[in-house]
């Protein structure tokens, strides 16, 4: 008999389809009654299997008491109650480095479109203006600095790809790294002011809630652009609109929103603005590679192996 495992959500359809092989799948989303799934469950489920938004909070784990791993596809695990977790002996996984390229190719990708205004050119020419005349000019991102709020593995890799592209850079995080060489900031208003495009590439939940405040938003300045690739969260989306909208901070790359998909309608006639629907990681090899690392856990867990990659 397979083992049995808890979805919270579907996948991307590889790995859906994957998971279902390796293991007999109790879908929560299709049931009927969500309570009544899990209180049959209860006495025996020992995995669960999570995704981005379709996360697990403090009272489901609380009901599912033989839980000891909750394998998430996703590098980021703010959508799991991970303090919850820890409370009932639950190991967390998660699925870093798979993601990290792509990601940090989407940060680069909307600091140079944000920046050279791509969107507004493709928009140009597809409208028949450029018949009419030339496109103004733009800024440069040549000889600016980056500011990095979060050097983890993904701001690292965005800090690689901008070095290659002539920027700066510096950073900021709870603590100086001693393996790099660029100018730390503790004080993210201090980085802010110091740099020319921030970027936003810590992980998410209560630690980084709002760090991107209206202070360091307006400290960015209204040549300054913010790109946010990691949560909605760790900006006052507020804030960063209203700073737009008055000409308080120049531009904005965003990947990802306080209350996806839910987007401020505000942004959408803002030249200056350059909005992906959270798609950092959103590739066919890359979306592959997180799944079968949620799978590869849940096997191990079964197994009786050490965990591929526990979350802390
Ligand atoms: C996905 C992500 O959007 O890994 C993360 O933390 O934000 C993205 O890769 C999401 O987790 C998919 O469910």
């Amino acid at each position: 008999m397979k083992p049995e495992v808890l979805e919270m959500g579907p996948m991307y359809p590889a790995t859906q389809a994957a998971l279902e092989e390796a293991f007999t799948v109790h879908k929560l989303w299709l049931a009927p009654d969500r309570d009544a799934l899990i209180a049959s469950l209860a006495p025996r489920i020992t995995a669960v299997a999570s995704s981005g938004k379709a996360g697990i909070d403090a009272a489901t784990i609380a009901k599912l008491p033989k839980v000891k791993i909750i394998s998430h596809f996703g590098v980021g695990v703010d959508t799991v109650d991970t303090e919850a977790a820890k409370k009932h002996g639950v190991t967390v996984t998660n699925t870093p480095d798979v993601l990290t390229e792509d990601v940090a190719d989407i940060a680069i990708a909307l600091l140079l479109a944000t920046v050279r205004k791509i969107a507004v050119g493709d928009r140009y020419v597809r409208d028949g203006k450029w018949l009419k005349g030339s496109m103004p000019l733009t800024d440069t991102i040549q000889g600016k600095t980056l500011g990095v709020v979060g050097l983890g593995r993904i701001g690292r890799a965005i800090a690689r790809r901008a070095e290659a592209f002539n920027l700066k850079i510096a950073y900021q995080g709870p603590r100086k790294k001693s393996d790099v060489s660029w100018p730390y900031f503790a004080d993210p208003v201090a980085l802010a002011k110091e740099v020319d495009f921030l970027v936003a590439a810590c992980p998410g939940g209560p630690a980084t809630e709002g760090v991107v405040s209206k202070a360091v938003i307006e400290a960015l300045g209204p040549q300054g652009v913010f790109l946010n690739i990691s949560r909605g969260s760790v900006a006052d989306q507020p804030a960063l609109v209203a700073a737009l909208k008055e000409g308080k901070l120049g531009g904005a790359g965003l990947d990802v929103f306080s209350d996806e998909p839910k987007v401020p309608e505000e942004l959408f006639a803002m030249d200056n603005v350059v909005l992906q629907p959270h798609v950092g990681s959103a590739t066919h090899p890359t979306r592959k590679a997180m799944g079968q690392l949620v799978i590869d856990n849940l096997a191990a867990f079964f197994a009786g192996k050490p965990l591929l990659t526990p979350y802390e």
